[in-house]
């Protein structure tokens, strides 16, 4: 796979036959097929936001992996104290194989691989979520077997999580549907970018009613209306949002057959109803545990030779 040495910033960075394989080999993981040493390579984690099955999976996954990782917090650095990203990047890349950073700007990761000489992995930034976007992508092809064809709808802000869904989901040749209130739609460069990529056909439409974009889809998806960064902005997007709640009511216009995902961490009555969120329709933990299994491919394509 041709990933090898290359940086990971976001869902473009991977052509859809490499989106195929990613998954592919995040599923031979998963079933046991996949065998790949790292022979002690070291991820360093730079994480300026919180972080439960991101980071977790990542150390897992490093640690199935045959290699391990370090926790590089700007809090415990010299970034904490304002070392410049254009340093911390080349003196931490003569001591790790790679670099996993979550942080605000994409632009600041972008420095980051600007300046380092291994591969930079993105872990989230108010622009794009990848790595959750391989265990979304993943989950769905296990409930559907295949694809192509399939329509995601994904009700609530169109945040970074909801980017990397438009982005990889037209390169995977799902069509992606979005129900956003006024004024919390994707960003129109990101929607640009979606239909210059499209392939086979897929097709990104972001409408305002969520009952239409839920109409005969066969997964919904949500996510949280007040991302890390926005706090001071949740009483105003509460009352935004309102009538975007992933309810009975959206599912039951949904495909028979559809299943429900949120990245989590989920907010029981906002974004999504409890019932939903436990009902039978949900695969949101399996959807979690494909993290590991999406970071193990992703590490195993970026690190591992012959992969
Ligand atoms: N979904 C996700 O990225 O979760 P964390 O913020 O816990 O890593
Ligand atoms: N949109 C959320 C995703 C958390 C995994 C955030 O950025 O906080």
């Amino acid at each position: 796979m041709g990933l090898s040495g290359r940086h990971f910033l976001a869902s473009t960075d991977c052509s859809a036959i490499e989106w195929h394989q990613l998954l592919d080999l995040a599923a031979a993981f998963k079933a046991g097929q996949a065998r790949v040493h790292l022979d002690g390579k070291v991820l360093g984690l730079i994480f300026s936001k919180a972080s439960t099955r991101t980071r977790v999976s990542f150390a897992v996954a490093m640690a199935r992996l045959g290699g391990q990782t370090l926790d590089l917090n700007p809090a415990v650095t010299q970034v904490g104290r304002g070392e410049l990203v254009e340093d911390t990047a080349r003196v931490l890349s003569r001591y790790v194989d790679a670099l996993a950073i979550r942080t605000f700007a994409q632009a600041e990761l972008e420095t980051y691989a600007r300046f380092s000489s291994v591969p930079v992995i993105n872990a989230l930034t108010d622009l794009e979520h990848p790595c959750q976007a391989i265990a979304d992508f993943l989950t769905l092809r296990e409930a559907f077997g295949s694809l192509e064809g399939l329509t995601l709808s994904y009700v609530g802000d169109g945040n970074n999580v909801a980017h990397s869904l438009i982005l990889a989901g037209v390169l995977l040749g799902v069509n992606v549907r979005l129900a956003c209130p006024t004024g919390y739609g994707p960003d129109p460069a990101v929607l640009d970018r979606a239909q210059a990529i499209a392939g086979d056909g897929a097709t990104v439409e972001v409408l305002a009613d969520p009952e239409a974009a839920c109409l005969g889809a066969q997964a919904l998806y949500t996510d949280v209306w007040a991302s890390m960064g926005q706090e001071q902005e949740a009483g105003q997007r509460l009352r935004d949002f309102s009538g975007y709640c992933l309810d009975q009511h959206l599912l039951s216009l949904a495909d028979p057959e559809a299943i429900v995902l949120h990245c989590l961490p989920a907010h029981r009555g906002e974004e999504i109803s409890a019932g939903v969120m436990e009902g039978k329709a949900s695969r949101i933990f399996d959807q979690a545990e494909n993290r590991l299994h999406g970071q193990q491919a992703l590490l195993a394509s970026l690190l591992g030779s012959g992969v």
